[in-house]
C-alpha cells in the first residue's frame, strides 16, 4: 500500500521435486504423509536450502536498467503477461459477468469479479507446475476508479462494491501451451473460485475467540466476524494453507471527537480513509466500539476446500499485521513470524504448542491442522545495540501484562498486542513489511520500508537495528535465533541499508552492491535460495530529488552469498510491485502490479513522469488496473539463472 496511507501509518525466499526429497527429511515425511501433490509447492517456499538443482548461475540474467515508462520491463530472453486484472470474473459457475471498462460492474457482479489492488499472491499445485490455485490479497480500493462517477459522491450501493472489491481471491489457472508463454489462463468455471471480501463470514478461533471486547451485537458470541480488510502480504503454511494480514483497519472506521486511549492507540481517527460509515454503521465505532477489535488479525484460508470457511487467528496477535510467515522447528512445531507496517511499530512471532500434524486417511494436512495456531506463546522482538536480542512473553501474568495495568485476560493481551509490547520495552522498528525464511539455515530476513520520522523532534530516535534517521529508503534486517526457530535469544544484522552509494546525504546514501532501489516491501526465498525483493516507493516520495535515479518501482534479485543484488523487473508508472511465488518446478513466476498511475500529488518535480498509467489495457483514456503478471523465460529455463 502506498500513498496516503503511509503519512497515516503511524499511533507509535527448477523446484526439482526429486531434488527436494533427496535432500530435505522433513519433505520426505510430508511425502508419506499422502501430501505428494502439494508439498514441492508448499515447501518450495520454505525450504530454500535445497540448492542443489539444475545447474546454472544463482543470478544468471542481465540486469534491467531503471525506468520511468508505463510499461513492465523484464530481462532479454524472458516475458512477462498480464492475467487476472482487477474486474475479470474469478469463474463461479453461471455468474462470470465480463468487466465493463466505464467501472459500470455491479457490487453483485465485483463479488464475483477480482478485486482491486492485488498485493501477496501464492501458488498451489494442482497438477504440478502446469495447473493450480492461485490465491490473492485485494488490498484496498481507488474509489476514483472503482466507480463511473468517482468517489466525490457516495451512497449505500457504492460502499458495497467498494467492499466487494477487498479482500481474498481464490482462482484456478492451467497452462494451456508449450515454450515462452507457456499459455496460462484462468480456468473458468472453476469449483475452487472464490471470493472474501468485507462482508464474507469468517470464524474467530484462539484465546480472543468470544471475548468480550470481540462481542457485538450482530454477534453476541464474538465467534462470527462478517470480512477481511486490507489484506496485505501473503504466505502458505506446510500444512497447505494461505495466510493473510489484515493490515490498516484502522483506516475504515469513523471514531469521532471522543477517542479513548486504546482507539488512539491503534490510530482510530475521528473520521476514516473510507466513507463507509455513512452507509453501513458497522464501521461507525461510536456505535459499535467492539466491531473495530474484530480486525486486524491473522486470517487463515484452505483454498482446496471450497465449503472451508476462513478463520481469524487470534492466538497470533493483534496488529496492523503486513503478513505472516511459517518455519518449522526441528520437532516440527511452527513459529509463525510477522510484523506490522506502521512507525514505531514492533516485530512478532508465535511458537505453536503443538507439532504440525500430517494428513491422514481422507483428512488433509490442511484440515488435520485446523486448530495448530490457536495454541502456542506469542512473543515480541527486542533488538539489542550488540547484534543480540530477545524473544519477550506475551502472556497474561508476565511482568506488567496483569489486570491492574489493562489487561483482564489472554484474550485482552491479544486484542492489546501494542499496548502489551509497549510495556515490554520491544524494539520501535521502522516498519516492518514482509519476511522471508531460510529454513534450511534457520534465518529470517524482514524488510524495514522506511519511517521519515525516524528521528524528528518529538519521535523516536536511532537505534541499533533502525540506525537511519529520516529513514525514507529502508533496509533489510536479517537474524538468526539460538539453536532453534524457537530460541528466545538471537542474533541480528543488516543484509542491506537501501539507498544510493552515490548520495551524499546520510539518510539517503545506501550500502547496496548492485543495483539501486528504496523502499523494500515484498520479499521472497525462492527454492535455489534467490533473495527477491520487490519495493513500493511511496508515489511522491518518487519525485523528490534522490529517489528520481532509483526510478519506478521494481523487482531484484539477490545472491546472498556474494551480497550483490541485480534488478530483475521495473514496473508501469506509479505502481507498486508486491507478491511473489513460483510453480515448483521454478520455471513460472507470479507476481502482482498493485495500483498502476496511482496519482502523485507532489507535481512539484517537472521530471515526474506522466500523471496516468492505462497498464495494463493501453486502452486511450482507459482506465489502469492491478494485475496479476506471469513470468516466464523464452526458452522456458528456471527463473533467475
Ligand atoms: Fe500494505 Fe505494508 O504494505
Ligand atoms: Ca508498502
Ligand atoms: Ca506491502
Amino acid at each position: 500500500m502506498a500513498k496516503d496511507f503511509e503519512t497515516m501509518e503511524f499511533s507509535n525466499f527448477s523446484a526439482n521435486p526429486s531434488i527436494h526429497e533427496v535432500c530435505d527429511p522433513a519433505r520426505r515425511l510430508w511425502v508419506q504423509g499422502g501430501l505428494a501433490g502439494l508439498a514441492s509447492g508448499v515447501f518450495g517456499s520454505i525450504l530454500p536450502g535445497c540448492a542443489a538443482l539444475p545447474a546454472g548461475p544463482l543470478l544468471g540474467f542481465k540486469a534491467v536498467p531503471s525506468a520511468s515508462t508505463d510499461t513492465l520491463v523484464v530481462p532479454e530472453g524472458y516475458n512477462a503477461t498480464a492475467l487476472a486484472a482487477w474486474g475479470e470474473p474469478i469463474g463461479v459457475a453461471g455468474n462470470m459477468p465480463a468487466w465493463l471498462a466505464d467501472a459500470g460492474n455491479s457490487a453483485a457482479d465485483q463479488e464475483v469479479q477480482m478485486g482491486m489492488h492485488h498485493d501477496g499472491i501464492e501458488f498451489f499445485p494442482l497438477d504440478g507446475s502446469r495447473h493450480g490455485l492461485l490465491v490473492m490479497n485485494h488490498e484496498y480500493t481507488d474509489d476514483g476508479l472503482l466507480h463511473p462517477d468517482g468517489m466525490n459522491t457516495w451512497s449505500a450501493a457504492k460502499v458495497r462494491k467498494a467492499q466487494a472489491a477487498h479482500g481474498v481471491a481464490v482462482i484456478e489457472i492451467e497452462s494451456r501451451g508449450e515454450g515462452g508463454k507457456a499459455g496460462w489462463q484462468m480456468v473458468r468455471p472453476s469449483r475452487y473460485a472464490r471470493r472474501f471480501t468485507a462482508y464474507s463470514p469468517f470464524s474467530v478461533a484462539g484465546p480472543a475467540a468470544g471475548h468480550a471486547l470481540m462481542r457485538t451485537a450482530a454477534d453476541p458470541q464474538g465467534r462470527t466476524v462478517l470480512g477481511t480488510l486490507n489484506n496485505c502480504a501473503s504466505s502458505q503454511t506446510p500444512w497447505g494453507t494461505y495466510l493473510s494480514g489484515e493490515e490498516n483497519f484502522a483506516f475504515y472506521f469513523d471514531g469521532g471527537d471522543k477517542l479513548d486511549a486504546h482507539q488512539l492507540r491503534w490510530g482510530m481517527r475521528k473520521a476514516g480513509f473510507y466513507r463507509w460509515p455513512e452507509h453501513d454503521e458497522r464501521f461507525d465505532a461510536r456505535k459499535h466500539p467492539n466491531e473495530f477489535n474484530r480486525f486486524g488479525w491473522v486470517v487463515e484460508i484452505d483454498p482446496m476446500d471450497p465449503q472451508s470457511t476462513p478463520v481469524k487467528r487470534t492466538a497470533l496477535g493483534r496488529a496492523a499485521h503486513e503478513g505472516a510467515w511459517v518455519a518449522l522447528t526441528r520437532d516440527r512445531r511452527a513459529v509463525v513470524y510477522s510484523g506490522e507496517d506502521a512507525r514505531f511499530e514492533y516485530i512478532y512471532k508465535f511458537i505453536s504448542r503443538d507439532p504440525v500434524r500430517l494428513a491422514g486417511a481422507g483428512i488433509s494436512a490442511a484440515q488435520a491442522n485446523r486448530d495448530l495456531l490457536d495454541h502456542g506463546t506469542l512473543f515480541v522482538a527486542r533488538f539489542s545495540a550488540d547484534g543480540g536480542g530477545q524473544w519477550m512473553p506475551l502472556v497474561h501474568g508476565n511482568g506488567p501484562l496483569t489486570a491492574a495495568n489493562g489487561f483482564a485476560d489472554q484474550g485482552e493481551v491479544l486484542i492489546k498486542t501494542r499496548q502489551a509490547s509497549d510495556l515490554l520495552g520491544a524494539t520501535k522498528m521502522d516498519r516492518p513489511e514482509w519476511f522471508a525464511i531460510d529454513q534450511q539455515r534457520g534465518e529470517v530476513y524482514c524488510n524495514l520500508t522506511n519511517n521519515s520520522s525516524r528521528g524528528a523532534p518529538g519521535m523516536p530516535g536511532v537505534d541499533a537495528a533502525n540506525p537511519r534517521a529520516n529513514n525514507v529508503m529502508g533496509n533489510i534486517i536479517r537474524w538468526k535465533e539460538r539453536d532453534d526457530f524457537d530460541g528466545l535469544t538471537m542474533q541480528w544484522n543488516h543484509l542491506v541499508l537501501a539507498g544510493d552509494p552515490a548520495n551524499a546525504r546520510a539518510e539517503a546514501k545506501g550500502n547496496i552492491k548492485g543495483d539501486i532501489f528504496a523502499c523494500p516491501d515484498g520479499l521472497l526465498i525462492d527454492a535455489r535460495g534467490v533473495l527477491w525483493i520487490e519495493t513500493d516507493m511511496h508515489a511522491t516520495q518518487m519525485y523528490k530529488g534522490e529517489l528520481v535515479r532509483i526510478g519506478n518501482n521494481q523487482m531484484l534479485a539477490c545472491d546472498r552469498a556474494s551480497g550483490e543484488i541485480r534488478r530483475f523487473l521495473t514496473g508501469p508508472v506509479n505502481c507498486e510491485i508486491t507478491g511473489v511465488t513460483l510453480t515448483p518446478d521454478g520455471r513460472n513466476m507470479f507476481i502482482n502490479i498493485q495500483h498502476p498511475g496511482e496519482t502523485p500529488t507532489d507535481r512539484s518535480d517537472p521530471a515526474a513522469p506522466a500523471k496516468f498509467s492505462n497498464w495494463p489495457d493501453y486502452r486511450a483514456g482507459g482506465r489502469p488496473r492491478s494485475s496479476t503478471v506471469v513470468i516466464r523465460r523464452t526458452d522456458g529455463g528456471l527463473i533467475g539463472t
